[in-house]
């Protein structure tokens, strides 16, 4: 049925670890029943709903035609594309991952992907890639595609990206890789609360050495903050408890396209 003045949402998943999803659940501010009580419709998502089977695909089909053009989809996961597709397939009707995000991607306002394997390819898109995983906005085209990576995304930019748009009914400016700037629009080294050490020289050369007690720059053991665009320094995650930098390992890079390829690894670039 209707709901007025929430905005409906389809969340589906495509070939992903559920990392997002259970972001999401971890939204601290607001919380997620407040979320999904008071401010969507979550209409769809496959881990959070009761239904199962034909019957969850019932629900789908009556909210793609009750809320046409009207809701957001918000996708997790990357899209395999090779072999045809069949590495992932969903449904009774067996359509492939590709089929199944173009056909809602067709009756959507906008697409959100959410995550980095959705935003860009992720995990599943590493070399070699098999599956020939791809992200949404590789896939989907004549829609507004909107890119919250990391991995996994932070739920306080999902839900800055819903409250935009219940607020203003627009969505957020984007940059050139369609990551919301308000989020994306410093690198990780520019707000880092390590960052007067790397200033000072100041590096932890060893895992367990007295730089690493002493909390100083992990640039020296592969930290790719410099090179890296995302807000976590500043939200950091659950409910600001902690971050990676916070907790001692440095920036892999996880927000950035082909981020496991080209920095998950201990040395600096
Ligand atoms: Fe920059 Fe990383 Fe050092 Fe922080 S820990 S100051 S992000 S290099
Ligand atoms: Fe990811 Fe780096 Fe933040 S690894 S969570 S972008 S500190």
């Amino acid at each position: 049925a209707e709901v007025m003045n929430r905005v409906p949402v389809i969340w589906i998943e495509l070939q992903d670890c559920a990392g997002n999803s259970e972001a999401l659940l971890r939204s601290e501010k607001p919380k997620v029943d407040e979320i999904i009580l008071e401010i969507i419709s979550l209409e769809f998502h496959e881990t959070l709903m009761a239904a199962a089977g034909h019957q969850a695909e019932a629900q789908m089909q009556d909210a793609i035609n009750t809320f046409k053009g009207r809701y957001l989809l918000f996708v997790e996961g990357s899209i395999p594309t090779a072999i045809g597709g069949y590495y992932g397939t969903i449904g009774a009707s067996g359509e492939t991952f590709e089929e199944h995000l173009k056909r809602l991607s067709a009756d959507a306002a906008a697409v959100v992907a959410v995550g980095s394997c959705a935003t860009f390819g992720g995990v599943p898109a590493a070399a070699p890639n098999p599956t020939g995983a791809k992200g949404v906005m590789d896939i989907v085209s004549g829609k507004p595609i909107i890119n919250i990576p990391a991995c996994p995304a932070n739920p306080a930019n999902m839900v800055g990206v819903i409250l935009h748009y219940v607020l203003t009914g627009e969505l957020p400016e984007l940059d050139s890789l369609l990551r919301p700037k308000f989020a994306f629009g410093y690198r990780i080294h520019d707000t880092c609360e390590r960052r007067v050490h790397f200033d000072a020289g100041e590096f932890v050369e060893e895992w367990g050495d007295a730089g690493a007690k002493n909390n100083f720059c992990l640039y020296k053991m592969g930290c790719k903050g410099p090179m890296t665009f995302n807000n976590c320094g500043i939200v950091r995650y659950n409910d600001g408890v902690n971050w990676p930098i916070g907790a001692g390992r440095g920036c892999i890079g996880c927000s950035e396209p082909d981020f496991w390829d080209k920095y998950a690894f201990e040395r600096p670039i």
